[in-house]
């Protein structure tokens, strides 16, 4: 038997139940829903914005990802994601920022969002408390309180629910509701599939993580799952304590093909995970799967996964969903509580 079929071991070594927070995900979704449709946005309501920004680090930062993700080719405004010390020099009064920080306390994130109202743009905050409430109540902004008590990677389904809520109720979303149930339909669909209750024989993210054990996970997917394949990345990272990689088609046809000539002890190593989705043109299909047979008899492992869902959201999602748990069954596989923070926040405290 492998240790993920044994529930005892998986729960005494999840320390800060991660694998709970994954199967309150669809309900965490709605919740955000809820939430959001209580703040009081009220102030923005008659403001014309000639872009978004979204400002957060790490897990803070994702929702904003995949929201400019799936609306690449749909959103009307230009919807950027402000990672880092730098304030994007088109931030003004005509801008609407959402700063996002789970704890409220990232440096990075109070600092644009400071120089973000300096400059007379309307913010929006979105956190659970920290130095980043205390600004927005002294400064009287609009502000969507998120619960306490998660890891902000846990907390996804808020840092992309309130968003997703909030452009729609001020009309910078023109996709349907339906579009939007959906995606939270097709992850409760899938919980069933991926909880630890079902054995590895027969769940997908057990049987991912089996196979991408011991590997370096390289997670590649086309232009709508940028985001996707960085969290999967990310969260293999930080729930499995491993190493990890991420890249996009079709940018990467254009510089990763030559790496499938490197020696055997660097390629042996790896473990490439492909995603595929319908909207794969059929050009895009022709180039990943010539891309696939290059790498297919040099890597350790070569595995693909389908998105699954009718609309792009959904479809986006269920990759993620399916990705945070391969993380966490990966980072038991590996005999660590996948919940731990330690070093990065000793890097946060430098
Ligand atoms: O997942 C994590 O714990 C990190 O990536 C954090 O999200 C990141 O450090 C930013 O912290 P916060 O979300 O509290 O702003």
């Amino acid at each position: 038997m492998t240790s993920l079929d044994d529930l005892e071991y998986m729960r005494k070594l999840d320390k800060s139940n991660m694998l709970q927070f994954l199967r309150r995900f669809p309900e965490d979704c709605r919740r955000a829903v809820e939430i959001t449709k209580k703040a009081d946005l009220s102030d923005l309501a008659d403001l014309q914005f000639s872009s978004v920004v979204f400002v957060g680090m790490g897990g803070s930062a994702i929702g904003g990802q995949l929201i400019s993700d799936w609306l690449r080719d749909k959103a009307s405004i230009p919807m950027y994601v402000s990672k880092g010390y730098r304030v994007p020099g088109f931030i003004g009064s005509e801008t609407l920022v959402f700063a996002v920080s789970y704890s409220g306390n990232t440096e990075e994130t109070l600092l644009v969002f400071k120089e973000a109202r300096e400059r007379g743009a309307p913010v929006i905050c979105v956190t659970s408390g920290g130095r980043l409430l205390e600004l927005s109540q002294e400064g009287q902004l609009p502000y969507i309180l998120l619960p306490e008590g998660m890891k902000p990677r846990a907390a996804i389904p808020f840092q992309l629910f309130t968003l997703v809520t909030a452009l729609k109720s001020l009309g910078l979303i023109k996709d349907s509701w339906e579009e939007i149930d959906e995606s939270i339909r097709v992850v409760s669909t899938l919980r069933d599939e991926l909880v630890e209750e079902v054995t590895a024989n027969s769940n997908l993210a057990k049987r991912l993580a089996l196979e991408l054990r011991n590997k370096v996970p390289f997670i590649y997917g086309s232009e709508f799952f940028e985001g996707v394949a960085y969290r999967f990345g990310t969260q293999m990272n930080e729930n499995g304590k491993v190493p990890a990689s991420s890249g996009v088609f079709p940018e990467l046809f254009h510089n990763a093909p030559l790496g499938s000539e490197g020696p055997d002890e660097v390629l042996d190593p790896l473990g490439m995970l492909i995603i595929r989705d319908l909207e794969e043109t059929e050009q895009e299909t022709r180039k990943i799967e010539g891309f696939k047979a290059m790498f297919e008899d040099r890597v350790g492992k070569m595995v693909e996964v389908e998105s699954r869902g009718k609309g792009r959201l959904a479809r986006m999602l269920s990759v993620l969903y399916l990705g945070d748990y391969v993380s966490v069954y990966t980072g038991i596989l590996n005999g660590k509580d996948p919940s731990s923070m330690e070093a990065i926040d000793k890097l946060k405290s430098l």
